[in-house]
């Protein structure tokens, strides 16, 4: 069979695009190759390989765990099923803290990212920064799963910039060697969460829906919180609240990812141990909050 034939067979049960880049997927190249080289003749194997995994996308398995990989900010990241697959929306971090930098010259940061996932958000900013010329910033990244942060080591290694993040296994700030970490830091700290913030009471609804099908192939660690879906936030707050009395020096700059009809509510938690926070929204391209960032 050839690459046309292929496609013939398939374009019915999976999108074009898709089965394009489960084929490019498959022979290693490009996918301006798979449309240029419909003649192109597949053997045996590579057949069995790829309708394999057409099979999988039919019952909704997300691309990026087919493909073992997914775009963010530019650079491909590996992913497997113990991590969540980026997000475009959560590009907005990245062009936010680059822009506080960019702003502060000649501050010096401590980036610590909490529920790294697949480490998209430090090694971004590491590889960026570096860009930049400013490499005296040191990043912490941290996870509650072990099996995710083995991928965002590899993810780090991948990109070089394993010798820039420390990562630690840890429930929010629990771990006692972060927490004395982040106690010592004389820089001030710009701390980045996109933690489980899908409202679990919309567990059901959301599942049925066609367009998010996929999201149950997704660890539900990565994705669902209770408490109108704020859950994991506000024991942050909480966590942070008690590192800045104990060091009242502590200068925090907070981004949260967030869904934007919990706008009011985060704004609610946070002022409960932080009243005097200056807590501002930022929007994503649909023009709905998607950040918060606070200090
Ligand atoms: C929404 S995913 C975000 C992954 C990645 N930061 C990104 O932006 O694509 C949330 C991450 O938080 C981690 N996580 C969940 N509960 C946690 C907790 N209590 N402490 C630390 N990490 C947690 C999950 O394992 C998951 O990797």
């Amino acid at each position: 069979m050839n690459i046309q034939e292929l496609l013939k067979k398939w374009h019915e049960k999976v999108n074009l695009p898709e089965i394009e880049l489960l084929i490019s997927h498959e022979l290693n190249k490009n996918r301006s190759f798979i449309t240029a080289h419909p003649e192109y003749k597949l053997n045996f194997w590579q057949i069995k390989k790829i309708e394999n995994n057409l099979k999988k996308r039919q019952k909704n398995i997300p691309l990026a765990y087919l493909t073992k990989e997914k775009e963010f900010y530019g650079r491909a990241f590996f992913v497997n099923k113990n991590t969540l697959i980026p997000r475009p929306e959560t590009e907005l971090i990245i062009e936010n803290v680059l822009e506080q930098v960019e702003n502060n010259e000649n501050k010096n940061y401590l980036i610590l990212d909490i529920g790294t996932g697949s480490g998209n958000i430090p090694i971004t900013l590491a590889k960026e920064l570096r860009e930049l010329k400013k490499n005296d910033f040191k990043f912490i990244a941290t996870d509650i799963s072990k099996k995710t942060l083995k991928v965002a080591k590899k993810n780090a290694t991948r990109h070089k910039v394993k010798n820039n993040i420390q990562f630690y296994k840890s429930d929010l700030l629990k771990n006692k060697k972060l927490k004395e970490k982040i106690k010592n830091a004389e820089k001030e700290i710009i701390l980045i969460a996109n933690l489980p913030y899908v409202n679990e009471n919309f567990k059901n609804d959301l599942l049925k829906k066609e367009k998010s099908k996929a999201l149950k192939f997704e660890p539900a660690t990565t994705l669902w919180s209770n408490d109108e879906g704020l859950n994991h936030y506000d024991r942050l707050i909480q966590e942070i609240k008690e590192i800045c009395d104990q060091n009242n020096k502590k200068v925090f700059t907070v981004y949260f990812e967030i869904s934007p009809e919990q706008t009011n509510y985060l704004t609610k938690k946070i002022k409960n141990y932080f009243p005097n926070a200056e807590i501002i929204f930022k929007k994503d391209l649909a023009g709905l909050n998607r950040l918060c960032v606070w200090k």
